[in-house]
């Protein structure tokens, strides 16, 4: 198995995206540790998973605890991001500048931070994998917050990717997927906001996690792509 013996850490690793990679890391041989803020969600995601991986509780938008989390965890070879939490979309005339600053803070700054706490303990060959989305290139009216978070990832990505060589730096960017995030929708909204999706995309289907994690799974194993974004959105980009 390819991941045989590395340890991955996936931070949001308790849902969706990140849940799903946990998952697929696990299989393909890698001692997983997954991360999120409840230990609820811990808890849950730890009964899906394969024996052996591992649970940490921590916000990761405290920068100390981050910190601390990486003191404990010793060694890695993969970190993978894709903690996040639902964006509100806002038209310009209704924007709250404090709301927008504060929608960088996870997505953007703590992934920028668990990076700059994770750096000194990535072993030779390691790398690491942010989450980007399809809204920083096809944003719609009331995106312009949601799609610079995604372009400020994209750009971190290729700067990182520099600064860190040869650890491997790269993002996957997501269409629609199914996954918890959409759960604060009415189950009406949220089926019709599927299906109208997938009626618009050239593969006719919004994603599900397991898609998303086979790119990260890629990013990964492979060994000679860094400052790169994987598109992982049925065609998002061409509709
Ligand atoms: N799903 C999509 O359609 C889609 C498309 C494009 C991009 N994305 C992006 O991909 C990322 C993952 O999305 P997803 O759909 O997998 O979301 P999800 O199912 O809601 O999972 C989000 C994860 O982040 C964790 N989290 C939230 N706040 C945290 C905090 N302060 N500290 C630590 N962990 C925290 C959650 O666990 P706790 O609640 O336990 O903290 C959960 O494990 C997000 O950034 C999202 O915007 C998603």
């Amino acid at each position: 198995m390819s991941l045989t013996d590395q340890h991955a850490v996936v931070l949001g690793g308790t849902s969706g995206l990140g849940l799903a990679t946990a998952g697929l890391a696990a299989r393909r041989g890698a001692r997983v540790t997954v991360v999120s803020s409840r230990a609820d969600s811990a808890e849950r995601a730890l009964a899906t998973l394969p024996t052996g991986t591992t649970a940490e509780v921590v916000d990761l938008t405290d920068s100390a605890l981050v910190t601390a989390l990486f003191d404990r965890l010793g060694p890695v070879d993969h970190l993978v991001f894709t903690a996040g939490e639902p964006l509100a979309l806002t038209p310009l005339a209704d924007l709250d500048l404090d709301a927008a600053r504060r929608l960088f803070t996870l997505r953007y700054f703590g992934a920028l931070d668990a990076v700059r706490a994770a750096a000194p303990r990535l072993r030779p060959g390691g790398s690491v994998t942010l989450t980007s989305g399809t809204a920083g290139l096809r944003p719609g009216p009331g995106w312009s917050v949601a799609a610079s978070i995604c372009g400020a990832v994209e750009s971190l990505v290729r700067a990182l990717a520099v600064e860190l060589a040869p650890i491997r730096v790269n993002a996957v960017r997501a269409g629609v997927i199914r996954t918890p995030l959409w759960s604060g929708l009415p189950d009406a909204d949220r089926e019709q906001l599927y299906a109208a999706t997938a009626a618009g995309l050239p593969l006719g289907r919004i994603g599900e996690p397991e898609d998303a994690a086979e790119a990260y799974a890629y990013l990964m194993e492979q060994r000679f792509a860094t400052g790169t974004v994987v598109t992982v959105d049925g065609g998002t980009l061409l509709a």
